[in-house]
């Protein structure tokens, strides 16, 4: 909206009459101007609804910026703000690595934007895009843009271009959290961490900043940086064996920069430029010889040597075929990278040295923005309208407008604003003598961490209350979060979790207002919060500084602060605290302030503890027994308390008030405490080793290559469903969900719906023949739309869509549902008691178990344990939300159908259903998923479903993704499953008889469910002998999401509960639970309960014994023994566990076949179809290694565009473990197919002849140069009841096997934990 066009606004009639004033004098420009990766960009009114990720998704080249969560959770939109630094005494710049999913838009003005386009693309990548791919960071690679952008911005600020020096340290990358606000749910961070930790200084010869510190100083410092403890690893003296070497590695193992070529060219001075375009010059001279390409285009490259392996003799081979290996020193594969050259990265654009901020004002008539440039503008415009939504970080802001429905008419972006965010340090001889720091209310909160840091270092005494702030800053939200989020933000968001209030409450922190009629005033904090998230400030006012007291010189005072999360980076928190002593000279109370966030419906001061605790000696345990009495009956919250948690939270109330009063007393040195009661645990900087030993490499197959997508993965070129261009008149689904568990639908209205902006139309159960609304993937029990009744909370009853997504997820909420609610049954034990099961009916049994005799087997048992186990669900939380793509053709009623699926087979079978056009016009196809994990092995097809009927209705393309929220609640979990179980042994520990009644929860549909069950009860033997068994499956129904497949489809659970039963056993037989393991494990000839003989390919004793040597088990068993009789607070645990994983579909016998297609084409080119999916486990890569190394051509000249069902017929899931094995055989039976035919050409023209020369040879004699391949498992075929030991077929095709060692250690005040170590064997395919 141009503001000359607002006389008459219709957004609000008071806000025009009270804003167009203001407009016309003073906010004249509606029009952003920014740079974007170097480019001038100018928007004149932009979306008012779009954040600054909408915009740039909205540009077709830059779809490498991912939505995966939409607030602030998830990094994948990560992208890096260059703005110039505050209080620098040169022109510098800092680069903010931000959300661009929750930034608003307006914020950018006289900004650059820098984006994972802007730093490079496949054919010049940046060097940090280069080795995450290079060094396996990425897998799915729909987290990937985000993380490099973050580490981009890291190694950015790392560079002093002044002086030409680096300052980048290993825990700067991995204890400062710079990485916490990224979630990667793939890859796992260690090649992430790797390919970043070859930036560090060290490594970059020579350009070390001198005042580079080797360690941190102070506690603090150590604490916050997981330093003050060195646990297994940690800042440890020894290498970190990170490809290219490490800095401690001895000068004589060569290692140190052995394999990276870092051509180090002294950098130039910085270079400037007054064009308006600042290039992406990613110019680097000094490119150094590649020898592990990972574009895929030089792969023919011949390769130098062969990989190291254990005494082995380096082979020196030449033939362009073999798939390059990295050189390697002592197995670890060095790998080339290109030189990071930092003087030719996007430099700050000259022209925004120079530009002048404008007070800017655009919207439309729902919405309309403000940026003010000066406190005055502001307080004038919120005295002419105080409802306008103030705006600074927007971490909190755009969360409401997302998730909570908040919609604000009038919004002001205020962290422009120079009086707001600027906090003025104090000279450094006025700083000793200063009472108070004041900090400019919007300053964000990375820049005020750093402030705290400065104070602190610089005065005699750290004042207590900035160590704390800081503390609580360092685990406040995520990296990007913190470069915007502000103190004000937080405060006047009046969170009871809120991070930062339970210190500025107990520091006696005052705030400071401004408004048009009260001008300038205070507002100590302690009267602030008002109610649940309702505060003192009236509207008109603003909040623009924060007073925080410093102790005076002497005082005997100490302030804490504590937090405990689910977990310690980037979680909100479960309780936090702060606490503030302040004792006379002999150790009297004289004021004590004990505030806790988590427990009340506002941040709260324990009030009558202060009461209590005034005037007693702090250094008593009565004093701190009537501390612990007096709050627990201040915070004595019930059972069904918002958050729930009730008892835990209590605890924690105690918890941390006990260890503030230990740390107190030794901080003001009152006496002698147990100093393991202060001690939180840290995590140190993490190492991580593994061996490369692969006994099955082959020629190709079997090498370590980077993923085939990997660089695209890392540059943002990677394509997935929601990166597809825009098609001609596509329009955009949005879910109707119920919002009740189970109840009648009385009514649906969705006609205000067709009335909105851009709607085009509606679908539900009556868009769909009544007897084609059912869908399901074993049994078809599911309604895609809710028919008369909702059957779960988030179940869809319908869709609208739309001319755009914005509008069609805005019209689902004008959609009226009316409810009459039913009782609801959510969990395994109210489904158990309600009777409420699907009919299943699988049992095991073996001995006498088959003969109904357990009775008899338990009677020859020593002892009979019995007991319940459970465990709970889990997200599935792939980066990329469930997504998918209709494309009519217009012609015979075909339809390409993309979506992010792992089972295209089911995705056309039920898209053929639905529409009614037969299989052969419906094109199922998937490029890539954004990861998988199950979660898209069945729960996919309904939305590709919806999207077909509209497509068939309209004649137009419709495309949807779900957002998170839609996601968590449509796409179903991990089974919570619970075990009711009874084992009987001898009293030596032999295993006797097991029985068990296992129930997994279903949901309100069966999924997968009873599939999940079967693998559950066939895998709780894990690896033990029992000889008589009965063990049977149940399924419950009950009203929740359906839950369906998930890494593991319930063999992890089972394991889980056949481990807790060894540990039971162990327990009450007082015996070593690693011997009662190892007493009970199969061997050779066993059997297990349903049948399957344990045959000579049987390695987990083996990989047992050679994990406990190799993990130092036996000594470090004792060592944790010791630990937990020296240590009362701290506890640590070890374990070696086995596993065994049975291979293949089990019982759905039909679905353990793939197809293949291969086609050579005359100028020796491969194209490569297969029926597996890519959702980031490298199938594609290892696709064509099979291709290459049967064909005998290089990788690269092997091509995989996607998967699709026009290529192969009838493909089977990707999942069951099985996806490389059965694809892997039919590409290998279609490649035999080929070899067979070009055999007389190879004969007659050389076998060494160029595939190129043998193909057009038979090609021009006519040759088929196209293959069908196919593959079934052979042997497997188990039939459910058959005991019969002579005919009975193997259920698993065979066992992935494995063991693992984990060590971990919990803080029984607080119930913090971390894992320690871990060593894992495995022998997989
Ligand atoms: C993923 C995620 C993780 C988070 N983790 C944490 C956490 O660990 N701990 C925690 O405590 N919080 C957390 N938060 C909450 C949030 O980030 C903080 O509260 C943050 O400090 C808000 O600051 P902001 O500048 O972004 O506020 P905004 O969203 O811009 O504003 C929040 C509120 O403050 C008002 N406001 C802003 N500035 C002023 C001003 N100068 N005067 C008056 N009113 C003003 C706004 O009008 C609005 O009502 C998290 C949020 C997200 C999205
Ligand atoms: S953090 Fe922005 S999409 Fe997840
Ligand atoms: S690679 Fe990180 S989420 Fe898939």
């Amino acid at each position: 909206m141009a503001p000359s066009t607002v006389s008459d606004p219709p957004w609000a009639h008071s806000a025009a009459e009270a804003l167009t004033p203001l407009i016309k004098s003073t906010y004249t420009s509606s029009a952003i101007n920014f740079y974007l990766n170097g480019r001038k960009t100018s928007l004149t009114n932009p979306n008012p609804h779009w954040t600054l990720l909408d915009y740039i998704r909205a540009q077709p080249s830059l779809k490498g910026t991912k939505l995966g969560c939409g607030e602030g959770g998830c990094g994948a939109c990560t992208v890096v703000l260059q703005v110039p630094k505050a209080w620098a005494r040169k022109r510098r710049v800092k680069h903010l690595a931000i959300n661009a999913c929750l930034f608003p838009l307006v914020g950018v003005d006289g900004k650059h934007v820098i984006t994972i386009e802007g730093i490079g693309n496949v054919d010049r990548p940046h060097p940090l895009q280069e080795r995450i791919a290079k060094l396996h960071g990425s897998q799915c690679g729909f987290c990937t843009p985000g993380i490099v952008m973050s580490l981009y911005a890291l190694i950015r600020n790392s560079y002093n271009p002044e002086t030409a020096k680096f300052h980048l340290r290993e825990q700067d990358i991995e204890l400062e959290g710079h990485l916490d606000g990224n979630l990667c749910r793939c890859t796992g961070y260690k090649p992430i961490l790797q390919a970043a930790k070859t930036f560090v200084t060290e490594d970059l010869q020579g350009q070390l900043a001198e005042d580079s510190p080797s360690s941190s100083d102070s506690k603090l410092e150590k604490e916050i940086t997981g330093l003050v403890r060195n646990v297994c690893g940690g800042a440890s003296k020894v290498s970190c064996r990170r490809p290219g070497g490490c800095c401690r590695d001895a000068p004589s193992d060569n290692s140190s920069n052995g394999g990276i070529s870092l051509a180090s060219t002294p950098p130039t001075e910085p270079t400037s430029s007054d064009d308006d375009h600042v290039p992406a010059n990613l110019d680097v001279k000094n490119s150094p010889e590649q020898d592990l390409s990972i574009s895929g285009a030089t792969y023919a490259k011949p390769i130098k040597s062969k990989e190291y392996k254990y005494g082995a003799t380096d082979i020196k081979t030449s033939t362009a075929l073999e798939a390059p290996v990295a050189r390697s020193q002592k197995g670890i594969p060095q790998i080339q990278f290109q030189a990071y050259i930092p003087d030719t990265e996007l430099i700050f654009p000259s022209a925004l040295w120079k530009y002048e901020p404008q007070p800017l004002c655009y919207g439309n008539d729902k919405k309309i923005w403000f940026r003010p440039t000066t406190l005055d503008h502001l307080i004038e415009l919120k005295g002419a309208y105080p409802s306008a939504k103030l705006v600074g970080g927007a971490t909190e802001v755009q969360v409401e407008v997302r998730f909570k429905n908040s919609d604000f008419t009038v919004s002001v972006y205020v962290s422009d604003i120079p009086e707001l965010i600027e906090t003025k340090l104090p000279s450094d001889t006025k700083l000793e003598s200063r009472k108070e720091l004041v900090v400019a209310a919007n300053t964000p909160l990375t820049e005020l961490e750093e402030i705290c840091k400065i104070v602190s270092s610089k005065l005699s005494k750290p004042p207590m209350v900035l160590e704390a702030l800081r503390k609580q800053l360092r685990y406040f939200a995520g990296r990007q979060i913190r470069n915007v989020a502000s103190l004000a933000g937080n405060i006047v968001t009046a969170s009871p979790i809120s991070d930062a209030s339970p210190v500025l409450l107990a520091s006696g922190t005052t705030l400071v207002a401004k408004s048009q009629e009260k001008g300038e005033f205070n507002l100590p904090m302690s009267e602030f919060f008002v109610a649940y998230r309702t505060t003192s400030l009236s509207p008109d006012s603003v909040l623009t500084q924060i007073r925080i007291p410093l102790p005076a010189p002497g005082i005997r005072e100490t302030l804490k602060a504590y937090k405990q999360a689910k977990r310690k980076d980037d979680d909100v928190a479960i309780v936090t605290a702060a606490f503030r002593v302040t004792l006379d000279s002999v150790g009297i109370v004289q004021d004590v302030c004990l505030v806790y966030g988590g427990m009340a419906p506002t941040t709260k001061e324990a009030s009558k503890a202060r009461i209590a605790l005034v005037g007693r000696r702090w250094f008593s345990s009565e004093t701190l027994d009537i501390g612990l009495t007096s709050l627990s009956e201040e915070f004595d919250i019930s059972f069904s308390v918002p958050g729930g948690m009730a008892h835990y939270r209590k605890t924690l109330t105690l918890s941390l008030f006990f260890r503030f009063w230990h740390e107190s007393a030794a901080e003001l040195e009152l006496g002698e405490v147990d100093g393991q009661v202060i001690d939180e645990i840290h995590r140190s900087i993490s190492t991580g080793a593994r061996d490369d030993y692969n006994p099955f490499e082959q020629r190709v197959v079997g090498k370590q290559i980077p993923h085939l997508s990997a660089l695209k993965q890392c540059t943002g070129e990677a394509e997935y469903i929601e990166d597809m261009p825009k098609m001609d008149r596509e329009l955009y689904g949005g879910l109707v969900l119920s919002s009740k568990a189970h109840a009648k639908l009385i009514s649906i209205d969705w006609t205000p719906a067709l009335g909105m902006p851009g709607v085009v139309g509606y679908i539900d159960k009556d868009s769909i023949p009544k007897e084609l609304n059912v869908w399901g993937s074993i049994k078809k029990d599911e309604p895609f739309f809710a028919d008369g009744k909702v059957l779960h909370h988030g179940q869809v009853i319908g869709m609208v869509y739309a001319e755009t997504a914005l509008q069609a997820q805005v019209a689902t909420k004008a959609v009226k549902v009316e409810y009459e609610d039913l009782p609801a049954i959510l969990a395994i034990d109210d489904a158990i008691e309600a009777n409420s099961f699907y009919q299943h009916g699988k049992h095991l049994k073996k001995g006498m178990g088959i003969d109904d005799k357990m009775d008899e087997a338990f009677a020859q048992c020593d002892r009979t344990l019995e007991g319940t186990t459970r465990i709970g669900g889990q997200e599935h939380f792939y980066l990329e939300t469930n997504a998918a793509l209709v494309i009519p053709s217009g012609e015979d009623g075909a339809m390409e159908v993309w979506s992010s699926t792992q089972n295209n087979m089911e995705t056309q079978e039920f898209v053929s259903q639905v529409t009614g056009v037969p299989s052969n016009r419906i094109n199922a196809r998937v490029k890539r998923m954004g990861g998988g994990f199950g979660g898209k092995e069945s729960r996919s097809v309904p939305f590709a479903c919806y999207l077909a009927i509209v497509a068939k209705k309209e004649k137009r393309p419709v495309r949807l993704m779900l957002n998170r929220d839609e996601d968590m609640l449509l796409s179903g979990q991990r089974h919570p499953i619970q075990a009711r179980w009874k084992v009987g042994v001898s009293q030596e520990g032999k295993l006797i008889a097991l029985e068990a009644d296992i129930y997994d929860n279903a949901g309100f549909s069966q999924d997968m469910s009873g599939a999940v069950m079967d693998r559950c009860i066939t895998h709780v033997d894990n690896c033990y002998e029992t000889p008589n068994v009965y063990i049977r499956g149940h399924v419950c129904r009950t009203n929740i999401h359906s839950n369906t497949a998930f890494r593991g489809f319930g063999a992890p659970q089972g394991m889980y509960f056949a481990e807790t039963i060894m540990y039971n056993i162990a327990e009450s037989l007082g015996m070593d639970v690693d011997k009662l393991r190892l007493k009970n494990m199969y061997k050779p000839g066993n059997w297990t309960p349903f049948f399957q003989k344990i045959d000579h390919d049987w390695h987990v004793p083996l990989l047992l014994e050679q994990l406990r040597r190799s993990s130092d088990y036996d000594k470090r068993k004792a060592a944790v023994a010791d630990f937990n009789a020296n240590n009362r607070w701290r506890k640590r645990g070890i374990c070696l566990i086995p596993t065994k994983f049975g291979l293949s579909f089990a019982t759905a016998l039909h679905l353990n076949q793939a197809g293949a297609y291969i086609k050579i084409y005359h100028d020796g080119s491969v194209l490569l179809h297969h029926g597996g999916t890519e959702m980031g486990q490298g199938l594609y890569t290892k696709m064509c290694q099979i291709t290459a190394q049967e064909l005998g051509v290089p990788v690269d000249s092997i091509y995989t565009q996607d998967s699709q069902t026009y290529q192969v017929a009838n493909a089977s899931p990707t999942a069951a473990s099985s996806g490389s094995d059965l694809n892997g055989m039919a590409v290998k039976n279609a490649c035999d197919q080929l070899n067979e035919r070009l055999a007389p050409y190879r004969e007659k023209l050389g076998k060494d002849t160029p595939l190129r020369e043998i193909a057009h040879a038979a090609y021009l004699d006519r040759v088929n140069l196209a293959a069908n391949g196919f593959w079934k498992m052979p042997r497997v075929g188990y039939k459910w009841g058959d005991t019969n030991w002579d005919t009975v077929k193997p259920m698993y095709y065979y066992w992935t096997q494995g063991a693992g060692a984990t060590e971990v250690e919990v803080d029984l005040l607080t119930g913090n934990h971390t894992v320690l170590r871990t060593d894992l064997m495995m022998v997989s395919a």
